[in-house]
């Protein structure tokens, strides 16, 4: 698969950072509604491996933007299955047709809509969710993710949620950062 814009200019790539004052170029309107900054090709080549996905596994990307994350993770893994979700009508737009470019021979659903308020989300299949958005936007759907999720494992790239959130961070990589916690 090849992404017309696989390569994000250094400028406009988030710099992985973990707590949100380290954040503090980014405008608090911006922090309301996590722009689409899309994950580097490098970056999502190295979260693919880290999300250990099976065959079994039903992937989630809560803010999916061009539909990277699950259309790489399914290229590239056993996984069978996966949702994406954007309330960006053009995000969700050139996600179909990536989908559609790679050829992939595995049903992916694209939703167009607020996950803060959707129903669309077959909560119960999902068994892995990958979020690359800022802390303020993850602290906000954490009750969300709570009342919605049991046995279910949590991907953040780059950023976590703030630390006064009962969190257990499973795993990190050193660099660039993902984490898997359990909530
Ligand atoms: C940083 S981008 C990540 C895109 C993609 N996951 C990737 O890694 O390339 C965050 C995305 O979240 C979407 N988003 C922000 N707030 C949202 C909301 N309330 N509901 C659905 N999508 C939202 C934005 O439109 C944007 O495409």
């Amino acid at each position: 698969m090849n992404w017309a814009d696989s390569v994000v200019p250094e400028e406009e790539q988030w710099i992985p950072f973990y707590y949100e004052e380290d954040v503090t170029n980014i405008s608090n309107e911006q922090n309301e509604k996590a722009p689409f900054v899309p994950i580097t090709i490098q970056t999502l080549n190295q979260l693919i491996p880290f999300m250990k996905l099976k065959q079994s596994d039903v992937l989630l990307d809560l803010g999916c933007g061009d539909g990277r994350i699950i259309i790489e993770s399914l290229l590239q893994t056993q996984c069978n299955e996966a949702y994406g979700i954007d309330i960006e009508p053009e995000a969700i737009s050139q996600a179909k047709s990536h989908y559609k470019e790679s050829k992939l021979n595995k049903p992916i659903t694209f939703i167009c809509d607020d996950f803060f308020k959707t129903n669309q989300i077959p909560w119960n299949k999902i068994t892995v969710v990958v979020m690359y958005l800022l802390p303020s936007i993850m602290d906000k759907l954490y009750p969300l993710l709570k009342s919605k999720l049991s046995h279910c494992r949590i991907f953040c790239a780059c950023f976590k949620m703030s630390s006064n959130i009962p969190q257990t961070i499973i795993r990190s990589s050193s660099f660039p950062d993902f984490i898997e916690i359990k909530l």
